[in-house]
């Protein structure tokens, strides 16, 4: 399921987390971790503790490896967004994730995911996106009732990328 490479977004996800920073030590699952680049560095930078979650376990020993190069440890739990449970999400403060919602029957369970993790104990969610339709139509409902807002993000290190990001909570100024 495209767990295969390091994916853009996660650039685009490490650059806004480098830019806002991170309350040090919380709780943050990786969604769709893929090689879990986004994780480690907040491991590195914040001390997160950091479980990374993917319906693919195949992505885990590259993980493992980047988490090893980089001396951080990172959990792992292999579920899909569904899988991710109250009990799962009260242990943890920040939700993040990158280019996870390419394709249609992806949209409804992540957007059950968003719901659930703000009704369970998740004080923040980042998620970045090529800018790609499937993620604009999840994240919208959330955004027309002002439970989250998407801006524009772009980099230009290592390579010009350029996204959207969806946070959780609004910025104080909405
Ligand atoms: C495009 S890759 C992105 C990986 C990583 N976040 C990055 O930016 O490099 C999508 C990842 O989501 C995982 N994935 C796809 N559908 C999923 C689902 N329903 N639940 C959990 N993970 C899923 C895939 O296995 C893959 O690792």
């Amino acid at each position: 399921m495209h767990g295969n490479k390091i994916w853009s977004s996660s650039l685009l996800l490490i650059d806004y987390i480098k830019h806002i920073g991170l309350t040090p030590n919380a709780h943050v699952l990786d969604v769709g971790c893929g090689w879990g680049l986004a994780g480690i560095y907040c491991a590195q930078n914040f001390n997160s503790a950091v479980t990374g979650v993917d319906a693919d376990d195949n992505v885990f020993p590259y993980l493992r490896l980047h988490a090893e190069i980089n001396k951080v440890k990172i959990a792992t739990i292999k579920t899909k967004f569904n899988g991710l449970n109250r009990s799962i999400l009260n242990g943890h403060e920040i939700l993040i994730g990158s280019d996870i919602c390419f394709w249609e029957n992806m949209i409804k369970p992540l957007r059950g995911l968003i719901r659930r993790a703000m009704n369970n104990g998740i004080k923040q969610i980042i998620l970045a996106d090529p800018g790609r339709e499937t993620f604009d139509e999840c994240v919208n409902v959330f955004i027309k009732r002002e439970m989250g807002e998407l801006i524009d993000w772009t980099i230009k290190h290592p390579h010009k990328v350029q996204g959207r990001i969806f946070k959780y909570p609004m910025s104080a100024h909405g």
